[in-house]
C-alpha cells in the first residue's frame, strides 16, 4: 500500500495543509488553543458522531489535526483548508455541496454528513514528519 511522507515544519497555528493520501485529499491542521478549547468545551454526547478531540489526534500532538478532505456526505472537498476559505458556522471545514458544518476538529455540527470526517492511519516519525497510511 501507499503511503504519504509530509514535512509539517512550515505550517503554524492557525493554517492547515492540503496535501494528497492514495489520489485523495487530506488536511493537516495546526489547531490553535481556542480551536483546542472550542473543541474540548463540547460534550461529545452531544454530537452526531460522538467522538473527543483526543480521540482524533495523537498522544503528544494534539495540536496537530489529520483528516481526510472528503465530505462523509456525498464526497465533496470541503473549504477550510487554504487561506482565506470559508471554515463554515463551527470554525473548522465547511463543504458547500450542501452545506455540512464541521467544527475545529472536524466533526459534523450541522448539515447532512453523517459522520465525522475521517481520520486516517498515520504516525509521526519526527515532530515535524508524518507518514500517512
Ligand atoms: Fe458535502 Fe453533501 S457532499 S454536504
Amino acid at each position: 500500500a501507499s503511503t504519504t511522507e509530509l514535512d509539517i515544519s512550515a505550517l503554524e497555528p492557525g493554517q492547515a495543509i492540503k496535501a494528497e493520501f492514495r489520489k485523495q485529499p487530506v488536511f493537516v491542521r495546526y489547531l490553535t488553543d481556542a480551536e483546542i478549547a472550542e473543541a474540548n468545551a463540547v460534550d461529545p454526547g452531544s454530537l452526531r458522531d460522538a467522538q473527543t478531540l483526543a480521540e482524533r489526534t495523537q498522544a503528544g500532538h494534539e495540536h496537530i489535526l489529520v483528516v481526510m478532505g472528503v465530505c462523509t456526505h456525498l464526497g465533496c472537498v470541503p473549504l477550510g483548508a487554504a487561506e482565506g476559505e470559508v471554515k463554515g458556522e463551527y470554525g473548522g471545514y465547511f463543504c458547500p455541496c450542501h452545506g455540512s458544518h464541521y467544527d475545529t476538529a472536524a466533526r459534523i455540527r450541522k448539515g447532512p454528513a453523517p459522520t465525522n470526517l475521517e481520520v486516517p492511519e498515520y504516525t509521526f516519525t519526527s515532530d515535524t514528519t508524518i507518514v500517512i497510511g
